[in-house]
């Protein structure tokens, strides 16, 4: 085999996906991964691939017999650099589908740079088909593929645009630590712990809220970071254990700002990335509204129906069960389906069922045939009610109608919530386009029933409404804030708020959150502590760049837009993250672990 030294000589003088009319009948270096090697008639052809793109590369017998023998013991994935002249295929081998689907190089010599294993699964677009656990273990491999190549370089492009943007808009770049004291903040923390000061731990930021707030306080005026943050929770197609925002704070603003800043960024970003104009300014809903029409606080906008409330229409009649509901104080609550009305019984029930595993006691349907309402409760509303019914629903000949009535508001919400994102998927009821929506003025505090006090939805810095703090000791629950989350397709793509600067204002959340003097010192000292050398009005806001990426290449989940992402269990399958370690490093720190079963 012809190994030997990678010298100048060798050094590629055209990248393999573009090799282009201008090398026509000119002798080129390439260098590669080899693919798709074929014998046809003693001839050999191969595709040869970099981060550019593939070329065919033709090994002739007649040329070189010895070379031509060589050429035959190359494997998928072998590194080589081929010495070739570019020349036109003949018409009827043009492949359209590559870039340099019309040349080919034909060999004069090769060097074997490096030799691959059998790969564990063949690197082609259809990789996405491959058990996604044998993709991670082989990231290596995983990340040749063209698309994973195109997600990671689009990421990088996205990274670019976000500093230029920012650094234009007044803004500079600070690190915040990565060790940091912990300051719980909705998630578990990561630990680690201190060799030097043994039994204490640092934690890993979920965020650099407070940081960024000091920073405001130490006058930077204007922060932004492309930030790993780190949260030890539960994980979806949406959320990894270590993930990176686009987190930036602002002094002397109110929401307004915030607002035009981050819609001038993603109006200049979809435009340059995806040359795709997006109108702004964004549509803005109050968290209430957005709950009651869309059952979420993050309403997918491109789905063509929405929850409606008929319970007026069931008052007063004869269908016993719901009448009774309504008198009770009860709501009754549809969604009204285009095209459901031509479902079979079984699809309408099946929606049901689905219905109750999310937790209503029961889902009622309707379907409107013809113009006539159908279903099994249809007979017991009279022909106003029907009217009325249908009017207040929003429903038109050839819709079918899911119901749910009862007294708990919120779960008739959730529920009806889930099953319109469940059916719109189903059935194909989900527009194309992108929806931006900011959804604003969530409720400060909510109750949590496992430590029996009241939290703080965010985190115990944002600033209530002003107009409204006198509720936070009548009725906590009903007091709203200065809150935004920017919405994408029904993805939570960030959030932030404006923060609170007043030292008073702070003491009355605390005293409502029930964190006595001490607490307050000992979670937040550093930070109160600040917070009374002159703290600017200032708030800000984090946009998940994962999600923002994933958004943007048209992917499903934030792992296809990481270069090296866990698996559900928080573990990375490549390195084999977590693992035990050295006895001697647990006892530098001061460390026994117990014995734990493993479970499965
Ligand atoms: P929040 O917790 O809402 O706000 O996070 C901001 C955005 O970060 C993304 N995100 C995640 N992405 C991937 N995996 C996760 N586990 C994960 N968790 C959150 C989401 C989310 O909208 N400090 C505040 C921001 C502020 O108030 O300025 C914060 O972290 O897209």
């Amino acid at each position: 085999m012809r190994k030997g030294v990678f010298d100048s000589s060798w050094k590629r003088t055209v990248k393999c996906g573009e090799v282009d009319k201008s090398c026509e009948g000119r002798e080129i270096v390439l260098n590669g991964w080899m693919r798709n090697r074929r014998d046809h008639g003693g001839v050999i052809f191969a595709e040869l691939w970099d981060k550019t793109g593939i070329v065919q590369v033709v090994f002739e017998p007649e040329r070189d017999a010895e070379m031509h023998a060589d050429a035959g013991a190359l494997r998928s994935e072998y590194v080589i650099a081929v010495k070739g002249t570019v020349r036109e295929r003949p018409d009827h081998q043009f492949n359209p589908n590559v870039k340099t689907g019309q040349w080919e190089v034909v060999a004069s010599d090769f060097l074997l740079l490096s030799a691959a294993n059998l790969p564990p699964f063949e690197i082609g677009e259809d990789t996405d088909a491959v058990d996604e656990n044998l993709r991670l273990k082989y990231r290596f491999l995983d990340l040749r593929r063209e698309k994973m190549q195109n997600n990671l370089r689009v990421r990088h492009e996205i990274a670019q645009y976000t500093r230029a943007y920012l650094n234009d808009n007044g803004f500079t770049e600070v690190e915040t630590p990565i060790l940091m004291r912990s300051t719980p903040e909705g998630a578990r923390d990561y630990l680690v712990p201190s060799r030097v000061t043994p039994g204490s731990f640092y934690a890993l930021p979920q965020s650099p809220q407070l940081l960024k707030q000091i920073l405001m306080i130490s006058g930077m005026d204007r922060y932004y970071q492309i930030a790993k943050c780190f949260r030890d929770e539960d994980l979806r197609a949406d959320r990894q254990p270590e993930f990176t925002q686009v987190d930036l704070e602002m002094s002397f603003v109110t929401e307004e700002d915030v607002y035009a800043l981050l819609e001038g960024y993603v109006v200049g970003l979809w435009k340059k990335i995806l040359g795709v104009e997006i109108k702004a300014p964004f549509r803005h809903m109050e968290y209430k509204e957005a709950m009651a029409r869309f059952g979420s606080d993050k309403p997918d906008l491109r789905i063509p129906f929405e929850i409606r409330d008929v319970t007026e229409a069931f008052r007063g009649t004869s269908f016993a069960p719901i009448a009774s509901c309504v008198e009770a104080g009860g709501v009754v609550r549809v969604i009204a389906v285009p095209g459901g009305a031509k479902w079979s019984r079984k699809q309408c029930e099946d929606v049901s069922a689905e219905g109750k595993k999310l937790g209503a006691p029961d889902v009622a349907f309707f379907q409107i045939k013809e113009g006539v309402l159908k279903g099994p409760l249809a007979k017991y509303l009279d022909d106003e009610h029907k009217a009325m019914f249908l009017e207040m629903a929003g429903a038109k000949d050839g819709d079918a109608i899911f119901l749910i009535a009862n007294a708990n508001v919120m779960m008739v919400s959730t529920v009806l919530g889930q099953l319109r994102l469940d059916i719109a998927k189903a059935h194909g009821l989900v527009n194309e386009g992108w929806e931006f929506l900011w959804v604003t003025n969530f409720p400060l505090l909510e109750w949590s029933p496992d430590e029996e006090r009241w939290v703080a939805t965010h985190h115990p810095f944002t600033a209530p409404n002003s107009d409204e703090l006198d509720k936070l000791e009548s009725d906590p629950a009903s007091c709203g804030s200065r809150t935004y989350d920017l919405v994408l397709n029904g993805i939570e793509l960030g959030g932030g708020s404006i923060r609170i600067h007043d030292e008073e204002v702070q003491e009355k959340i605390f005293k409502c959150l029930h964190f006595s003097p001490e607490d307050q010192k000992q979670r937040f000292g550093f930070f109160l502590e600040a917070l009374r050398y002159g703290t600017p009005p200032h708030g800000g806001l984090a946009i998940g760049f994962d999600r923002l990426c994933m958004l943007m290449c048209g992917c499903k989940g934030i792992r296809e837009v990481m270069a090296f992402p866990k698996t559900a269990k928080a573990q990375d399958l490549m390195t084999e993250a977590p693992s035990v370690v050295e006895q001697k490093q647990l006892d530098e720190l001061g460390i026994s672990v117990r014995s734990f079963v493993v479970k499965g």
